[in-house]
């Protein structure tokens, strides 16, 4: 293996899966790349003060900073990550919040959310679906989580411009957004918006979806 695919080869395991040195530089890496896509997230949220909100696959954490700003003191964060790189850096930075009882971190994937049904008004996941195999049976349990007319937002690169991105070839799986739009639908979740954020056709794309009454 040539020195570029072996450092290609190590950026995509941190991508998916932060660990060590490397993974709390990949941290402060994705906060810095992926803060507008995040904020953009979750605007679409559209979360009042007193909310209860999650972010899956937070990273580097700068989405649940955004997510407290938004909920304020009398609301409440859920931060999942499989990372323990990633949970220890949220546990440094908003110690805090966590002592207060506004964040709740959790260790876990997407596909095993441990939470109480129906407890949860918004959830966002950015960048994290290209990791995760069975996105029906992550999809359907985000729904189970969420309120009656709750909502959640995948945010996710263009899948034309991840798929000429060398490091997309190790690990990740690049689906076309009506594939994950299909997934949606078969977790019972509809689509109310897709949006884009940035500009251009390789523009990323932000899919707002509610639970299906
Ligand atoms: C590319 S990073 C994106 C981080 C952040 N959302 C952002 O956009 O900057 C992907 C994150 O998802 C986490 N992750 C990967 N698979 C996951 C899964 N099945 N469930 C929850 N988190 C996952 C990784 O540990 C990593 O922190």
């Amino acid at each position: 293996m040539g020195l570029r695919e072996s450092f290609e080869r190590g950026l995509a395991k941190q991508l998916g899966h932060p660990t060590g040195r490397r993974g709390a530089l990949t941290g402060m890496l994705l906060n810095h790349r992926n803060a507008q896509l995040i904020a953009n997230a979750i605007d679409a949220l559209e979360l009042t003060p007193g909310s209860v909100a999650m972010d899956i696959g937070f990273g580097g954490g700068t989405g649940l900073g955004a997510l407290l700003e938004r909920v304020g003191p009398s609301g409440a964060v859920h931060g999942v990550d499989v990372s323990e790189a990633m949970l220890a850096r949220a546990r440094r930075r908003y110690a805090r919040e966590i002592d207060a009882g506004r964040l709740a971190l959790h260790q876990t994937s997407m596909s095993q959310l441990p939470v109480d049904d129906a407890s949860v008004d918004g959830a966002i996941t950015v960048n994290t679906i290209y990791f995760v195999d069975d996105l029906q049976r992550a999809f359907a349990e985000v729904a189970g989580v969420l309120v009656q007319g709750g909502r959640f937002v995948i945010g996710m690169a263009d899948p034309d411009a991840m798929a000429s991105m060398p490091v997309t070839r190790h690990g990740f799986t690049v689906r076309p957004t009506d594939d994950v739009i299909a997934a949606l639908r078969a977790a019972h979740i509809d689509l109310v918006e897709h949006r884009r954020s940035g500009t251009g056709q390789r523009a990323q794309h932000l899919l707002v979806a509610t639970p299906a009454a």
